[in-house]
């Protein structure tokens, strides 16, 4: 399923996917997002992997952003059209039905930052930078990041960050929640594995319940969320996870979910 920029590997129920075009510090092209959409789409229905972490090749970078040399060559409709190339693919990381984490182990700017911003969790290296650059490029974020960055840290910083095209530091993203974690750069697949397997031993069919809730429901007003997650908190009932959870913990043993 590998691809020539798009490294795929199956760790028993973790499937690492790499960005792998470390030269050009990752950047993002057409066909980039398209490996990845293909990949999204097999890894959802593989009933062996319960959850998947993106990273990038290389020290350096995550992904330094959209590939400026491809950008060079767009006008108006083609850079539209890249942009709604990328969006579709990064939304589905998001309607993914398993957790999908970014383990940030570099540069995380542009395109980078914004895909990384879809992902369920971010974990970052201590020399990860993060930034939207674009106004320095005369463009502008392009793959829903000036959404996704305002819903993540707020209004305020989204608009300190974007305005003024500045990198922040790993420490600064944690501080502002843009990441969940920062690992000293040496620990970072081993930290973001260890947390990931705290997941996959968990309930797929629950996880699967509770990220549609979340993702779903916070496009809602809460009394129409709410009710959402009623009906999603009784469609649980109708797992056999569910049964077994309830089961052994009432039997006092560890569940084994399907
Ligand atoms: N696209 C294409 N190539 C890129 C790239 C990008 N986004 N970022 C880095 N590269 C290439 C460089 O051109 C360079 O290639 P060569 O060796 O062939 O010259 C190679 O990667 C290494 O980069 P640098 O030599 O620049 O490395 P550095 O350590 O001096 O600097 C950096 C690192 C600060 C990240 C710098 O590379 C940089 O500023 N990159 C651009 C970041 C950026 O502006 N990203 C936003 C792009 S626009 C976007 O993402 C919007 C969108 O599509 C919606």
């Amino acid at each position: 399923m590998s691809s020539a920029n798009l490294l795929i590997e199956k760790e028993a129920a973790v499937a690492v996917i790499t960005f792998n075009n470390p030269k050009a510090l990752n950047a993002l092209t057409v066909a980039t997002f398209e490996a990845l959409e293909a990949a999204l789409l097999e890894l959802a229905d593989d009933q062996a992997v319960r959850a998947v972490i993106l990273t990038g090749a290389g020290e350096k970078a995550f992904i330094a952003g959209g590939d400026i040399g491809f950008l060079a060559s767009l006008d108006v409709e083609g850079a539209r059209q890249f942009a709604l190339l990328a969006q579709k693919v990064i939304a589905q990381i998001e309607a993914f039905p398993k957790p999908v984490v970014a383990a940030i182990n570099g540069y995380a700017l542009g395109g980078g930052c914004e895909l990384a911003m879809a992902c369920d969790l971010r974990i970052a290296a201590d020399t990860a930078r993060f930034g939207q650059p674009e106004v320095k490029l005369g463009i502008i974020p392009g793959f829903a990041g000036t959404q996704r960055l305002a819903r993540l840290v707020g209004k305020a910083r989204a608009k300190e960050m974007i305005f003024t095209g500045e990198m922040i530091s790993a420490s600064e993203a944690g501080r502002i929640g843009l990441v969940n974690r920062v690992v000293p750069a040496d620990r970072l697949m081993e930290e973001t594995r260890a947390l990931v397997a705290t997941m996959t031993d968990k309930s797929a069919s629950a996880i699967r319940l509770c990220k549609e809730a979340i993702e779903q429901g916070l496009e809602m007003d809460f009394a129409r969320a709410a009710r959402y997650e009623a009906d999603l908190f009784g469609l649980s009932f109708a797992t056999a996870d569910a049964r077994e959870g309830i089961t052994a913990f009432l039997e006092k043993r560890a569940p084994e979910f399907e």
